[in-house]
């Protein structure tokens, strides 16, 4: 790792919103002319921003090396949050055949103008190689001295920070969030009464199964991301997350995967149907409410029948959508009206709706679960109504201790738990990441990695899990162990 440059925390910060602003520009130019408030606006943040950082730094190198952006040889971390600004920034960069960006301190409104203006206006079809010399040359003609273009070099090693180790994890959340982004548009579209596509939606779930072919667990350390405040979208995510892994656990192929892939994303698609004041609703729902709320899995039924007439939709996932509340002795809602057996696809999205749902915090249910406690209760009450052999597939992949979770250990540390650990046989010995050490300091993420399993000279552990702790009570912010 290279030596902190300054203070590297600080340069991510401006770096990530010099990024934001530069995109933001970017698209209002596309949107409107250059004299619209709205364009003018977003020109005022992006100087603002820039000349902060310029003022920080002297100089301003933005290099795209694949699809990692560095900033003065700081490497910028893909947050949720800014997921949208990211990627486009860096299509657009790909597109003109530019991978560094030199910005010199004092660059002037009117450069920054001249600069989006000509790519705004850059003539399609051409490569980006040509592309790139329209651009310079243009540069070049319009006196911008202070803000310079160049192709891509290649040098991701030379900059010392080892990408290797974030590049899974970086894959892993672009993954993430092109499933939450194609969620929200189905789900935005059947709210605007409009039958959406579902070729996007396919196509972000076979991005997830690729992933979880992979590595199983790649993608369920993100599941606990919780401030990632959109929980219709992100939920259906997360269901469709561990219905993929426990499906490839049970041996599913990758087709049969894909299907069952949809069938969790879709599973909730009548709440798009709902009035959102119920949906997110901050108190309990009163008994009309209920009601209401539990219209969902017919309304979602109707809705997926109407996308399935142009679409190839698997019945399958028309079911889940429709049974995934009955439970399997059919105590659940709706009630059935002759004698059923529920299908695998509903039983394994069911078990993967229960427990996301249970560790979620909800506008309605405001103190989540610890996942141990919820695949406790999952495991041991059968009025929960889940397929036991599928709860013991899912404790069996995701551990007593799934990733996410807050431990207190007896060396009276608190740790953040990261994965499985090295003896899979082991399922209370889980790999975690220190977030407090022993007398109550914080250490700030990401911390430092140990797997339990560690034994000392004499064979006993070094140390062990006491019990499960909430995050909140040490002021934790579970995401943060993960970027
Ligand atoms: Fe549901
Ligand atoms: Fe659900």
């Amino acid at each position: 790792m290279q030596a902190a440059s300054g203070n590297e925390a600080t340069l991510r910060q401006s770096g990530r919103m010099l990024l934001v602003g530069i995109h933001g520009a970017q698209r209002a130019l596309r949107l409107y002319p250059l004299e619209n408030a709205a364009v003018q606006r977003a020109l005022d943040e992006l100087v603002n921003v820039a000349d902060a950082l310029c003022h920080l730094e002297g100089a301003v190198e933005i290099r795209l090396s694949g699809d990692v952006i560095f900033v003065n040889q700081t490497r910028l971390r893909l947050g949720l949050d800014n997921f949208a600004a990211f990627s486009g920034f860096v299509a657009t960069l790909k597109s003109c055949g530019i991978g560094v960006l030199h910005v010199e301190e004092g660059i002037s409104r009117r450069e920054w103008q001249v600069y989006l203006s000509i790519i705004a206006a850059l003539p399609a079809g051409t490569d980006p190689e040509e592309r790139l010399a329209i651009v310079q040359e243009r540069l070049e003609r319009s006196d911008v001295a202070r803000l310079t273009v160049g192709p891509p070099t290649d040098t991701a090693t030379s900059v010392g920070e080892s990408a290797g180790a974030d590049e899974g994890l970086e894959r892993a959340k672009r993954t993430y969030a092109r499933g939450v982004a194609a969620a929200r548009d189905v789900v935005q579209g059947v709210r605007m009464g409009r039958m959406p596509s579902t070729r996007r939606l396919k196509r972000a779930i076979q991005a997830i199964v690729d992933q979880v072919m992979d590595n199983e667990l790649s993608l369920t350390g993100l599941t606990t991301l919780r401030e990632y405040d959109e929980y219709t979208f992100t939920h259906s995510v997360n269901v469709c997350i561990f219905a993929v892994a426990l499906g490839k656990r049970l041996g599913f192929d990758r087709l049969q995967l894909y299907d069952l892939g949809l069938a969790a994303l879709l599973h909730d698609m009548g709440k798009a149907r709902l009035d959102t004041a119920i949906l997110n609703k901050s108190s309990g729902l009163d008994d009309v409410e209920w009601r209401v709320m539990q219209a969902h899995p017919w309304l979602g039924t109707l809705t997926l029948f109407k996308m399935r007439e142009g679409e190839e939709l698997p019945y399958r996932a028309i079911l889940a959508a429709h049974e995934h509340h009955m439970k399997i002795d059919l105590t659940g809602y709706p009630a059935p009206v002759r004698p059923r057996q529920l299908g695998l696809f509903t039983r394994l999205v069911a078990v993967a709706d229960g427990y996301d749902a249970a560790t979620t915090r909800r506008s309605y249910q405001d103190a989540p679960w610890e996942a141990d406690a919820v695949l406790k209760e999952m495991w041991q009450n059968p009025g929960r109504g889940y397929d036991p052999i599928l709860v013991k597939a899912l404790i069996n992949l995701l551990g007593i201790y799934p990733v996410g979770t807050c431990v207190i250990l007896d060396t009276f540390e608190v740790a953040i738990v990261a994965g499985p650990g090295s003896d899979s046989e082991q399922l209370h010995r889980p790999l975690v990441r220190l977030a407090v050490d022993p007398n109550g300091l914080r250490i700030s993420p990401p911390g430092t990695l140990v797997d339990l399993t560690a034994a000392g000279i004499d064979g006993t552990y070094l140390r062990s899990i006491v019990k499960v702790t909430t995050p909140d009570r040490y002021g934790l912010v579970v995401g943060d162990y993960f970027i």
